[in-house]
């Protein structure tokens, strides 16, 4: 988290020192729109005006060919930065099977080819886990979150969060996204798909990423 340190050695009378009641833009630099609520109310609390990718010019993503989750998370938020000179944050994150080897890992939105749906995804993680018992069920959710600057092209910040859980028998419920319905948190009998978004947001590896980012990132939206 090394442009913290950057900040205190800009300009004392910079814009931002002038006018610090202009909120700074934030673009939420994902296509994934699961991912969007969610970071839209996790973010609610910060001093800055957040944007979501469908208020600007579409543009192609970024090819996610990094091979870890702080990798892939600072491709796509360098480059959603880059392109229209904002603060980009984004995420990288998936499920970590121990299973299957940790599958599919950083490959979990595209688990079984692109052409699948996120249902189809979880059917096929179901059908590879079929003969797995109960105690071998172990699985996390992992969360990488960075956050760019468009004039700093190279430093960034970052943080991860993990949800430890196992994978459910069958799927359950209907709120969330992607692997939701077959995830359930250590401690718990439910899926958090059957959770309230509040609670997931508790517990989850999006909430413990941004509750670990946000005090670096507030001084960023406050520096010059
Ligand atoms: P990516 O970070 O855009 O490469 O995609 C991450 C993928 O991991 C998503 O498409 C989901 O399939 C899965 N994933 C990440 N976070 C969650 C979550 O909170 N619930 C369910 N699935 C998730």
């Amino acid at each position: 988290m090394n442009f913290a340190d950057g900040i205190s050695k800009k300009p004392a009378r910079s814009t931002r020192a002038m006018y610090p009641s202009i909120p700074r833009r934030v673009l939420i630099a994902t296509q994934n729109a699961g991912k969007v609520r969610e970071f839209r109310r996790l973010l609610k609390g910060l001093a800055a005006q957040f944007l979501g990718l469908d208020e600007l010019p579409s543009v192609p993503p970024p090819s996610e060919d990094g091979s870890t989750f702080l990798d892939n998370a600072r491709i796509k938020a360098r480059y959603y930065s880059q392109h229209f000179g904002e603060f980009a944050l984004a995420d990288d994150s998936g499920l970590v099977v121990d299973a299957l080897n940790g599958a599919p890992g950083v490959h979990s939105a595209r688990y079984g080819g692109d052409e699948l749906s996120d249902e189809d995804r979880t059917d096929l993680l179901l059908s590879r886990m079929s003969d797995v018992p109960r105690e071998n069920r172990t699985a996390r959710f992992v969360c990488v979150v960075v956050v760019c600057d468009p004039k700093l092209r190279d430093d960034f910040l970052h943080a991860q969060g993990t949800v430890e859980g196992r994978i459910a028998f069958e799927k359950r419920g209907v709120n969330g996204f992607g692997y939701d319905p077959v995830f359930v948190p250590h401690g718990e009998r439910r899926t958090t798909a059957e959770m309230g978004s509040e609670e997931k947001d508790r517990l989850s590896h999006r909430g413990s990423a941004i509750r670990a980012i946000a005090p670096a990132l507030e001084r960023l939206l406050l520096g010059g």
